[in-house]
């Protein structure tokens, strides 16, 4: 964590400084989690001393459980003006955003004590990710909590496009009574071919099973089908079996407009087409085109390849008046539940870092991990290295480490930073500060933390 002082990051002294740590003479060397849990509680710092600021109204999940680590939690329902933000965000130790704070270069160099960043969302495009990291700084988000809310979606469109009732609740509210049955049909029975079976893909397959329907899906690596849905070979078999397509694959080069035209013509006549994953994958044109033409009996969109960036009367679509297709505004993942379950998982991401090193699931950090320090390895400490990768840290750091015993260490890089931990037993509080002193002094250090 970044601090205001001139080695290279490392605070002289920290109790009240930025996250990191050295260790006072008088450490007090007790406490497990709970009587029934021998996990040694690792103390840092004091934890009453750690500022966090939570900035556009972040579920009171993750108010709570921040809180109840004793930090001191500061929230706002809004995002700050840029000038508030870089006065605010100078003497806090963790934020936690959504998507309307700009993290930006300018505003992380006021930030003299920052050392983690919780987005509580999916993207994290409005965080300068790079020069966070080289800052040290660790950033965290939620990518998967609101799968099941985007699986359930889904079903509901199945159901709605089956029996084109986006067209018949049009037409109700114009006034127009048209009772129809032609071309309506249940689902029970029927293929859903799911394009990435990840976390939304898996889910949909077991709900969808439930509902009567066969379930095949192509993804591109080979994984366990879950009931008795089935992998196929190609995308074009899949395309060519299905009386629904589901995409559920991520943004890559490879899913760019991976339903095009020739797709869109594999796929049988009046079958579905559903997008919920990203607005790329499909090349909306295209799909217009096959839908005006009767070639596909309907489809769900709920991402587009632009988007507006504000609520209002701002979209515009070839899809548009096209028959029996549901526009929805990107809200395949907005739910409450899925909102209170990412207070929970970033703000539980944000509590192991901060406590104990760990930044499995950062997006721009190196992700490293340890197994915990028992209770009863009374006088262990971690020791939580960033540092520049450049060749010949790993042999500075082991001829500090010489003359300790290391029970466990793990280091893994990401571009120009790298991340080491290490626990280390039987150090005395004296052999604690020497050792702080000299990682922190290292040239290539950018951070140092000592936990105890
Ligand atoms: N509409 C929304 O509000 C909303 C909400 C959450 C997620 N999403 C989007 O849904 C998509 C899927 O999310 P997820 O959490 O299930 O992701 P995931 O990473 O768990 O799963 C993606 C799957 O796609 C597969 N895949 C990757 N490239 C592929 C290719 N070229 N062909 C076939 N399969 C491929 C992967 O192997 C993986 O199994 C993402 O694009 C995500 O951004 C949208």
């Amino acid at each position: 964590m970044p601090s205001t002082n001139e080695t290279n990051g490392a605070p002289a002294v920290p109790a009240n400084g930025s996250l990191a740590s050295s260790a006072p003479a008088n450490v007090e060397r007790k406490g497990s989690i709970s009587g029934s849990n021998k996990v040694k509680l690792l103390k840092p710092f004091n934890t009453a001393n750690i500022k966090i600021l939570l900035l556009e109204n972040i579920n009171e999940t993750a108010v709570t459980g921040l809180r109840n680590q004793g930090y001191q939690v500061e929230t706002y329902a809004k995002a700050l003006s840029e000038d508030v933000l870089i006065e605010k965000i100078r003497d806090i130790h963790c934020i936690g955003i959504r998507s309307k704070t700009k993290l930006t270069r300018k505003v992380l160099e006021a930030a003299e004590k920052l050392g983690v960043i919780g987005c509580f969302c999916i993207g994290t495009n409005q965080v300068d990710l790079e020069y966070a990291a080289q800052r040290g700084i660790a950033v965290f988000n939620s990518p998967f909590s609101n799968s099941r809310s985007v699986a359930e979606l889904v079903i509901a469109e199945i159901v709605l496009l089956s029996r084109q009732l986006g067209d018949r609740n049009q037409e109700m509210h114009q006034g127009i009574w048209s009772k129809v049955s032609a071309n309506c049909y249940e689902i029970r029975g029927k293929t859903l071919g799911i394009v990435g079976y990840g976390h939304i893909g898996s889910q949909l397959s077991v709900l969808a099973e439930a509902m009567g329907m066969r379930v095949r899906f192509h993804d591109v690596v080979p994984l366990m089908p879950l009931g008795t849905s089935k992998q196929v070979d190609s995308l074009n078999e899949l395309l060519e079996i299905s009386d629904f397509v589901t995409l559920h694959v991520p943004e890559t080069e490879e899913t760019k407009n991976m339903i095009g035209e020739h797709e869109l013509n594999r796929m049988k006549k009046g079958s579905f087409l559903i997008n919920a994953s990203r607005g790329t994958v499909v090349h909306i044109p295209a799909l217009a085109k096959a839908l005006r033409s009767g070639h596909l009996g309907g489809a769900a969109v709920d991402v587009f390849p632009k988007e507006p960036a504000a609520n209002g009367k701002f979209f515009e679509s070839e899809l548009i008046g096209c028959p029996n297709t549901l526009l929805t505004p990107h809200i395949g993942g907005s739910t409450e539940e899925a909102q209170s379950m990412i207070g929970i998982e970033v703000s539980q991401a944000l509590i192991k870092f901060i406590n104990n090193g760990t930044s499995i699931g950062a997006v721009n950090f190196p992700e490293v991990d340890l197994r915990a320090i028992r209770d009863e390895e009374e006088n262990s400490i971690r020791l939580c290295y960033t540092h520049q990768n450049v060749p010949g840290v790993l042999r500075q750091i082991t001829d500090i480490l010489a003359e300790h015993n290391v029970d466990k260490q793990f280091s893994d890089s990401k571009g120009k930073i790298a991340y080491l931990m290490a626990d280390i037993s039987d150090v005395t509080p004296e052999q604690i500060q020497e050792i702080y002193r000299r990682v922190s002094e290292t040239p290539t250090n950018i951070v140092t933390r000592v936990l105890y």
